[in-house]
């Protein structure tokens, strides 16, 4: 199998790429910062572990484009699993964040998810096996002091989750692709904190990608 995992050099996104190197994947992953980016490369390497990274702004139309082509040119135009990790958040009254603060957070924590997931497609349905994966938020479903428009960007991902669940998978399950997404709590020991550990949300991040969890695996749906 092959991934890509967006933000894998801290947090989630960190567990994640270990979790599934571990089962033997195939791991790219970018984030913004190079020598953290380098380091977690050296530290993958010496664990045995084959997982490649690029510099990447996830904000960034652009540099959205070329990760895409990276991962194209790196797994050979395939591609079987896509782990929507990067967002981000800070906290603010909810009328007061300005124009560039939301637009930040929505091109971040939406927008990203969204143009990455189109990107992969193609690659995905090569690969004849795709899943893309979305970390929303517990937030995503209540009210919230800590972050209005972090919490509007992933319930907006919630129902895209959704949306490509029914449209991709549903429609004769194109190409063997499912959408899923799942709701973290509160995850410990990263920079936006604490109710599971990261490498509880990564163990049932890769049970999503295996093909127990398919599904295909569910023949009731299949009426
Ligand atoms: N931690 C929690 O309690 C919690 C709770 C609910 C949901 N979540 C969700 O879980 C996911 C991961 O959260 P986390 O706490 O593990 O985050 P984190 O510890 O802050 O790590 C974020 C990772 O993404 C990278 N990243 C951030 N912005 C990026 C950008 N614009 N382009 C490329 N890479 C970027 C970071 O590297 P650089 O900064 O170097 O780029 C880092 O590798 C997020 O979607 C978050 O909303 C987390």
């Amino acid at each position: 199998m092959t991934a890509l995992v967006t933000g894998g050099t801290r947090g989630i996104g960190y567990a994640v790429v270990e979790e599934l190197a571990e089962l033997g994947a195939l791991v790219h992953t970018c984030s913004r910062n190079e020598s953290e980016l380098n380091e977690r490369l050296q530290e993958w390497s010496g664990k045995g572990f084959t997982v490649t990274g690029s510099v990447c702004d996830l904000a960034s139309h652009p540099q959205r484009e070329q990760l895409s082509e990276k991962v194209s040119s790196v797994f050979g135009g395939k591609l079987n699993i896509l782990i929507n990790n990067v967002g981000t958040n800070f906290a603010k009254p909810t009328l007061d964040y300005t124009t560039e603060e939301y637009s930040f957070l929505m091109a971040t924590n939406l927008e990203s998810c969204y143009h990455m997931s189109q990107l992969a497609h193609p690659l995905l349905k090569a690969s004849g096996v795709g899943n893309f994966v979305f970390i929303s938020s517990v937030i995503s479903l209540l009210h919230t002091p800590y972050g209005s428009i972090y919490s509007a960007a992933k319930a907006a991902i919630n129902q895209i989750t959704k949306n490509l669940a029914y449209n991709v998978v549903f429609q004769r399950f194109l190409q063997s692709i499912d959408g899923k997404e799942f709701l973290d709590g509160v995850a410990k020991r990263t920079p936006l904190k604490r109710i599971a550990e990261a490498n509880e949300v990564s163990s049932l991040v890769a049970f999503l990608c295996l093909p127990a969890a398919s599904l295909h695996h569910w023949p009731n749906h299949c009426c």
